[in-house]
């Protein structure tokens, strides 16, 4: 996995501040997306990836940068320092991201790096560029149940101060329901990509059952990539990739994302890390109407949520 040692992203970040706003969201295919994403839509849509390439893909705040930080550990036979040569979105480009101005896309971190590539994306199934199933690339996808999944995003909506306001608690329940969050709804996310699962060989995992267990999952993962490491480096995968330790690791915890864009004062980006934090968040008669509008939604899909373990 070769890349540049990309030390200036957050300068970047930094020269393009006057341009840094909370971007509204415009339709792509009926999906809500960052207008800057939208209007580069067609170059996303045909990226080419090599059949080496793995995606890794999400509903926003599933545990995206978690299960990236365990396949560059597991891709580097658990070496700490080889996956501290850079902040995740250089060592795993989010395919779709598009920023103002000199900050790289993530089309421009990937045309620098040679395959085999870890790409991120929170794109829909029906939105990923085709050639990731027409070259047979593997892709994980990491599911979170509903309730911690929107907990966590209207923190994040908080303290990225380039994603639409979130708004009261309240009206952000009704817009996750509605699916008019960036990337869309929750629900058509979670089962788009478990239809296919079977017909793409998608490794399809659960936040909880990670928390639950994490060895076991890491070891799932490890079978997915055809590598097969020592039970000594799994555990020493499994303790680097804990909460506390991605939260302490400067590669792994976005502060290398200046406050213009990420203001950690607001919520930090490892939060809180638990299953089940949306009782703390949710009155009764909020949850009771989440549920019932959930299983109208959800009947048919027979997806194994847990919402505490
Ligand atoms: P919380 O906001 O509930 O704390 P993503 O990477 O997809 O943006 O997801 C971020 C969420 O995953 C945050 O959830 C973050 O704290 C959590 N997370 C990140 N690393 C984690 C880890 N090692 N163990 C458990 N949760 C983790």
């Amino acid at each position: 996995m070769s890349e540049d040692k990309d030390l200036s992203y957050g300068e970047a970040i930094q020269e393009a501040s006057n341009s840094i706003i909370r971007f509204p969201v415009i339709p792509v295919k009926g999906v809500p997306l960052m207008n800057l994403i939208a209007n580069n839509f067609d170059a996303v849509s045909a990226f080419c990836p090599d059949s080496s390439d793995l995606l890794i893909a999400t509903y926003p705040k599933a545990g995206t940068t978690w299960t990236q930080e365990i396949v560059d550990l597991l891709l580097h036979n658990g070496d700490a320092e080889a996956c501290r040569r850079a902040p995740t979105p250089i060592r795993s480009p989010f395919l779709e991201i598009c920023s103002p101005p000199p900050i790289p896309s993530g089309l421009d971190l990937l045309k620098k790096q040679a395959p085999p590539r870890i790409i991120k994306t929170h794109l829909p199934f029906q939105l990923v560029p085709t050639g990731f199933w027409e070259k047979k690339c593997k892709a994980i996808y990491i599911a979170r149940n509903a309730k911690d999944n929107m907990v966590s995003y209207y923190y994040f909506d908080q303290m990225n101060l380039t994603q639409p306001e979130p708004g009261p608690w309240e009206g952000y329940i009704h817009k996750f329901m509605r699916g008019e969050l960036s990337w869309g709804s929750w629900y058509d996310h979670v089962k788009g990509y478990w239809e296919e699962r079977e017909k793409k060989n998608i490794l399809y995992l659960f936040y909880e059952d990670m928390k639950e267990n994490p060895k076991r999952e890491v070891e799932r993962i490890m079978r997915y990539l055809d590598l097969s490491l020592s039970d000594d480096v799994i555990r020493k995968i499994v303790e680097l990739t804990t909460f506390k330790s991605m939260k302490e690791n400067p590669m792994a915890n976005y502060t290398f994302i200046p406050k213009i864009v990420f203001d950690q004062s607001i919520s930090n980006f490892m939060r809180k890390g638990e299953v089940g934090d949306w009782k703390n968040h949710f009155t009764p008669e909020q949850s009771a109407e989440f549920d019932e509008d959930y299983e109208k939604k959800m009947k048919h899909a027979n997806i194994p949520f847990r919402t505490e373990l």
